[in-house]
């Protein structure tokens, strides 16, 4: 198992370009399968959550070729329906479900499950399958759904922590191949959502609404295969903003679109880093001493749940309390512990973490456990000082590309290990 290693303390600068976003990939990939035509798509990271999913596609029966960035789907003749036990190593991949629905009328996957940061359930997934005239049966830890036809319809797919992204993508994605109209109320507003509903439009489906709580479908006859760029990855920008300031450099962010990012950038300015607009780049520094804040996660275009993490790493460095609450998953903390471990002092109170920030950070050997804890972990290692090693790193590669590779061109100390 690989390691990072990082001697912190070092400022970050210079330039980091941001990657595909992959939560855009993810769906967009599953959206190849409503056609037997090829699908051309661009700026896709090199993550193993994108891999795993062409493995998936291709066990499906889609040919699928991955170069430079450029992924080639042809899903011309798919499996009918089988038991995909994969979708249990990667949750994202319930995705399948909504293309293998609107194409072949039946879908068999195996139940997702749990995560570290919660039950992940798929209720509203299945809500809006049976909205559109589907049957749902779940038996042996597999759930399926079969319809005769699939008529679109009205439906709300708001569940206790708002809408939900990949249920949105899910239906919206079954719904282009429906008879007649659908229409999505509480959808996930996520650019995420966005670039999948322009990958949908343009292999022919009449999507409108996308990035707003409504969205309407008009389901089409069949669909052709399109070529798409994927919109970046504002997580991924979220991160190392974040990483920039913490280190107290100055990174110019390119490639990235900071109007998906308000939120996050507008929380960074509070608490007094220096985000300077220079076209499409992002310079990020920090002004002075950073400012304790407090930060609540929602749905979009609220704080992302996916950058709570991330921010939580940066308000130990700023004197003061901050509170920090997640109201998206209900066990979002794993990064709490670990956090301690370099000497942060924080205190979990139900849905929020209190934050006592401004004891300086010192380097210890640390456990990745989600993808963003993980990354809120290398954030802290940059800043704390002495030597910090982060355990089990294959979380942080399901979603961010070269990590160590992009932070080292901006000046880290950091090493990808063999974990002895
Ligand atoms: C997507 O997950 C993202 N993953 C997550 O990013 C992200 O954290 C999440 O959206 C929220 O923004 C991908 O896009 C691949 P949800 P998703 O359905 O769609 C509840 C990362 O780090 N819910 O929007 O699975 C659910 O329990 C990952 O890149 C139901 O109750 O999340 C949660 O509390 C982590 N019933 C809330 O909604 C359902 O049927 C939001 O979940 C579905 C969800």
């Amino acid at each position: 198992m690989e390691s990072l290693l990082i001697k912190g303390g070092v400022p970050l600068e210079g330039e980091v370009w941001i990657s595909g976003a992959k939560n855009a990939a993810l769906p967009i990939m599953a959206a190849a399968l409503l056609t037997p035509e090829p699908c051309i798509i661009h700026r896709v990271p090199n993550l193993s959550d994108v891999r795993f999913m062409a493995q998936i596609l291709n066990w499906l029966g889609a040919s699928v070729t991955f170069k430079d960035g450029t992924l080639r789907i042809e899903a011309r003749k798919i499996k009918g329906y089988g038991d995909y036990d994969l979708v249990r190593k990667m949750r994202g991949s319930i995705c399948i479900m909504g293309p293998l629905l609107g194409r072949l009328k039946r879908a068999r996957v195996s139940l997702p499950g749990g995560c570290v940061i919660g039950a992940r359930p798929i209720n509203l997934h299945l809500k809006g399958f049976e909205a559109l005239g589907a049957k749902i049966t779940i038996e042996g830890g597999y759930v399926q759904a079969s319809a005769r036809r699939l008529v679109g319809s009205a439906m709300f797919l708001g569940g206790r922590a708002g809408s939900t992204v990949l249920g949105t993508a899910n239906v919206m994605m079954a719904a282009t191949l429906a008879e007649g109209v659908t229409v999505i109320e509480s959808a996930a507003c996520e650019p995420e959502i966005v670039d999948l509903a322009k990958f949908l439009n343009a292999m022919g489906a009449k999507i409108t609404g996308a990035g707003s709580p409504t969205i309407t479908i008009t389901g089409v006859k069949e669909l052709h295969g399109a070529e798409h760029e994927l919109i970046p990855d504002r997580i991924e920008a979220a991160t190392y903003a974040i990483a920039a300031a913490a280190t107290d450099g100055e990174v110019t962010i390119k490639g990235a679109r900071a109007d998906h990012m308000h939120a996050v950038l507008d929380k960074l300015e509070e608490a007094g880093v220096s985000v300077v607009r220079r076209g499409p780049d992002l310079i990020v520094s920090r002004k002075g001493r950073l400012r304790p804040v407090d930060v609540t996660t929602l749905p979009y275009a609220g704080f992302p749940t996916d950058v709570q993490a991330q921010m939580m790493a940066l308000m130990t460095l700023a004197p003061g309390i901050s509170i920090i609450t997640e109201r998206i998953f209900e066990s979002r903390f794993m990064h709490v512990s670990e956090l301690a471990r370099l000497g942060a002092d924080i205190e979990i109170e139900g849905p929020s973490a209190i934050v006592k920030g401004g004891r300086p950070l010192s380097g210890a050997p640390v456990m990745a456990s989600d993808l963003r804890a993980s990354a809120a972990l290398v954030i802290a290692g940059l800043a704390a000082r002495g030597t910090t090693q982060v355990n089990r790193v294959y979380h942080i590669d399901r979603g961010y590309e070269n990590i160590d590779g992009k932070l080292r061109q901006l000046g880290a100390r950091i090493q990808r290990i063999e974990d002895t």
